[in-house]
């Protein structure tokens, strides 16, 4: 079932992105990744609902996508457009919507997605956690209280042997310094705490809950004699660099204190615990510490307004292929298999997300070219969505959804994403 086999193939074609000498494992992971909340639709019993409803969002979730619905359709595009690697997310709130009881058919739901994935020769990649918890999770403490990361690991557990005959990638966690960062120190995110402290302790729960549930989906795959999981978190990844402009004379030692504490801490604490390093990538970050910054020598966004952008995406976001190169380079120390489980942009004007989308492969045609051992690339995101805090109108999809009628309609930048998909996979 783990398809992680040592034979490549050869890109037959030269072109002008890549050469012909290079190759890509022949069971190299293409395609799109979503999240149940952002998808789905009426996930009314998890605190993000509970937040949209006191107004704290730029619009409410409500039928997000209609993906709980139409997610055989959606699956059906996604395979058209040549993918063959699907990320997914479980919602525990649907799992579990009261502590200790099991959903039946909402278990019997996520047979039912991983069974069209099946049926479509589109592998799982599956999220037990994507910054959603259900209520009842909330009502005790949530993250805060360590004898919560008890509750994951039995909720991990329940999905985990119902659903695990069908999965070999499991990510434990998406992006827990960014759920820390937002929910407890800025309170931008529920439950809206503003602790640099509080979302310290978040992050070590974090830390042992990825490391209960490893142990846990092990545990299950050999008293099952399932093939060996592949297993890992996907990992919020930001090169910081100082500022070109040298504007500051404390850019480095910010750069310095947030490599060390939101790229490597997580990471560096989990790395006995990992099958495979799976990595999110948006883009990179100029630092100063600029006493207006509220992080003191961890520094910020370099706030000066330098121009070493040509664009911005709609959430601000300059488009840096170099980056990926930094994080696969600097990830490759740790000798383990490396998914790019998240990259994309948001843009109105779709030949943006065409050129994103091929500047960044182009950087893993290198990167699989010095030798780092990537399995997978995800873009974020296969459909338009419900992006958090900033709500239904930023468009990150391979797909336009119309959020009025449903309909899904696809861009030139997916074709573009199959046409090189293909030529990497030799068709
Ligand atoms: C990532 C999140 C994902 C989505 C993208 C744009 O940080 O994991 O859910 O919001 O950003």
């Amino acid at each position: 079932m783990c398809p992680q086999s040592l034979e490549y193939i050869p890109l037959c074609r030269p072109g002008m992105l890549y050469n012909r000498n290079m190759y890509y494992p022949r069971d190299f992971l293409w395609g799109a990744a979503t999240s149940s909340h952002q998808v789905e639709g009426y996930n009314t019993n998890n605190d993000w609902w509970q937040w949209e409803e006191q107004g704290k969002t730029k619009n409410p979730s409500g039928a997000a996508c209609d993906h709980f619905n139409r997610f055989d359709e959606d699956f059906q595009l996604a395979a058209s457009l040549g993918h063959n690697a699907h990320r997914l997310s479980i919602e525990w709130s649907r799992i579990e919507p009261k502590e200790g009881e099991f959903d039946r058919d909402a278990i019997a739901h996520y047979k039912e997605v991983l069974a069209s994935l099946k049926a479509k020769s589109i592998t799982p990649v599956v999220t037990l956690h994507h910054f959603t918890n259900p209520l009842w999770f909330q009502y005790c403490g949530g993250w805060l209280n360590p004898d919560n990361v008890g509750l994951f690991a039995r909720y991990a557990k329940e999905v985990v042997n119902e659903l695990g005959e069908d999965v070999c990638y499991w990510i434990t966690i998406n992006e827990p310094m960014v759920y820390a960062l937002y929910s407890y120190c800025e309170g931008l995110w529920p439950p809206g705490t503003k602790s640099h402290i509080k979302g310290f302790r978040v992050v070590n729960n974090m830390i042992r809950a990825h490391r209960r549930a490893y142990d846990c989906i092990h545990e299950i795959y050999r008293g099952q004699q399932w093939e060996t999981p592949m297993v890992g978190f996907a990992k919020n990844y930001r090169p910081f660099l100082a500022c070109p402009e040298k504007c500051n004379p404390f850019g480095r030692l910010s750069v310095f204190c947030r490599n060390s504490y939101f790229n490597r801490y997580y990471l560096n604490n989990v790395k006995s615990n990992l099958d495979f390093i799976g990595f999110n990538y948006y883009e990179l970050e100029y630092d100063s510490t600029d006493p207006a910054l509220p992080y003191g020598l961890f520094g910020g966004n370099c706030t000066h307004g330098h121009k070493h952008l040509d664009h911005t995406n709609q959430l601000g976001w300059g488009m840096f292929p170099e980056g990926l190169t930094l994080v696969l380079d600097w990830l490759a120390k740790y000798k383990k298999p490396i998914m790019i489980t998240e990259n994309g942009t948001c843009e109105i004007d779709d030949t943006w997300r065409q050129k994103f989308i091929e500047e960044h492969i182009c950087k893993i045609d290198q990167a699989i070219a010095k030798g780092i051992p990537v399995i997978g690339y995800l873009y974020w995101s296969l459909l338009d969505n419900f992006e958090w805090h900033h709500g239904s109108e930023i468009r990150f999809g391979l797909i336009n959804v119309n959020y009025e009628t449903f309909e899904r309609t696809v861009r030139p930048s997916a074709l573009h994403y199959k046409a090189m998909i293909e030529e990497r996979k030799g068709i």
